[in-house]
């Protein structure tokens, strides 16, 4: 016989694994995620009150927001669920019926213009599940690439933004206020996190126009400013700089303005041929005598970055040498909690977390 105390065990247990299925559904994370997922909260099978939390809390919970719907996406997750209630010989829900049927009917075309999708990343709350605290810490709202072809890599979300973004929610004291300069942002997710933990200044950067106005529309999705000039009028919005820098043509005059006290990028290093100058400008931002007859303390750099060529890495680590830059791998010493456990493609098992600081002499 069930106690009190285990049937609250396995209510809350339910609620999270509901609550993981609803933000993997926002996230539009892969369906083969959600159907495990689907699942998983149902205890095996994907029950009547699953199939209708579906409708009702996925489902609808898209239709409340003004931004592009992906009717493809959504087809395929009611596809899968109906074919696996089937294949269980377990009963369909009409509404579940109803809803496929309405998606058949309005086709299934890219989802709106540039074939961007809108993913909504949920960060739970680090202490989630600890006590009664609001379980969803920050929901960045993202327009990506539905495909790799434009915006070069930039208009993608990649697991080492993923990564630092929980690293910045995690350790909120080393970025309120601070100035924070991002090289190679992409879609601007650690833009989002920094501001939301108070960083003083943000400027995100990037060398590919497209991925640029890429994230100045996700700055404005997420009711951050992006310019002084811009005609954005929320007097609530919080400013963040968006600025085109091409590591090849970068000098250091352009940056007389800057004095960032973190620098940070995510997935940055990857191709040999941009090394030496991505280099030059982390050499460039971290001097700290560089910031006028002040002395200050020098700025502190952190990349997050997957390993995918050990050579371009290693190539890396010795320009850093050459140019005094000390790079530690701080992985393995700091945690970083898994603020977005429901995220199924999300690897960070192979995501390292870099501090890069001058030599001191
Ligand atoms: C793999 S993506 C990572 C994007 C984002 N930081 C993330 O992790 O989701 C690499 C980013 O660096 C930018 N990038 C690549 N080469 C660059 C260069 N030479 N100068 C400036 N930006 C560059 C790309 O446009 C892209 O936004």
């Amino acid at each position: 016989m069930e106690t009190e105390g285990s049937m609250d065990e396995s209510n809350s247990r339910r609620s999270k694994q509901l609550l993981y299925l609803k933000l993997a559904f926002l996230a539009m994370e892969p369906s083969n995620c959600i159907l495990s997922l689907a699942i998983e909260a149902g205890g095996g099978c994907i029950t009547p009150q699953v199939q209708n939390y579906i409708v009702k809390e996925c489902l609808g919970e898209t239709m409340k927001k003004t931004t592009v719907k992906d009717p493809a996406y959504i087809k395929g997750i009611l596809k899968k669920v109906i074919a696996f209630v089937v294949s269980s010989s377990d009963s369909v829900v009409d509404c579940l019926y109803e809803e496929l049927a309405h998606y058949l009917t309005i086709g299934g075309g890219p989802p709106g213009d540039n074939n961007r999708i809108y993913r909504e990343i949920s960060f739970l709350s680090p202490d989630y599940g600890k006590d009664c605290s609001n379980s969803v810490n920050l929901v960045a709202s993202l327009l990506c690439s539905s495909n790799m072809l434009e915006g070069d890599t930039g208009c993608s979300l990649w697991p080492s933004s993923l990564f630092l973004s929980e690293f910045i929610l995690s350790y909120p004291e080393i970025f309120a206020n601070k100035s924070c300069f991002e090289v190679g942002s992409g879609v601007g997710l650690v833009g989002i996190a920094l501001s939301h933990v108070g960083a003083s200044k943000v400027t995100l950067t990037d060398g590919d126009l497209s991925s640029l106005a890429n994230m100045k529309a996700n700055l404005e999705l997420n009711k951050l400013c992006f310019n002084v000039a811009s005609d954005f009028t929320d007097p609530s919005a919080q400013k963040v700089e968006c600025k085109h820098l091409a590591w090849e043509l970068a000098t250091k005059a352009e940056f007389q303005d800057q004095q960032p006290d973190v620098v940070l990028g995510a997935d940055v290093i990857y191709n040999p041929e941009c090394i030496l100058h991505l280099v030059r400008v982390f050499s460039i931002m971290l001097e700290g005598e560089y910031f006028g007859e002040v002395k200050r303390e020098a700025p502190v750099a952190y990349i997050a970055i997957v390993i995918r060529n050990v050579d371009t890495f290693n190539h890396f680590l010795t320009v850093a040498c050459e140019s005094r830059l000390s790079v530690v791998d701080i992985t393995s010493n700091t945690e970083v909690p898994n603020l977005l456990p429901y995220m199924c493609s999300y690897d960070r098992s192979n995501v390292h977390l870099l501090r890069v600081s001058p030599v001191s002499e």
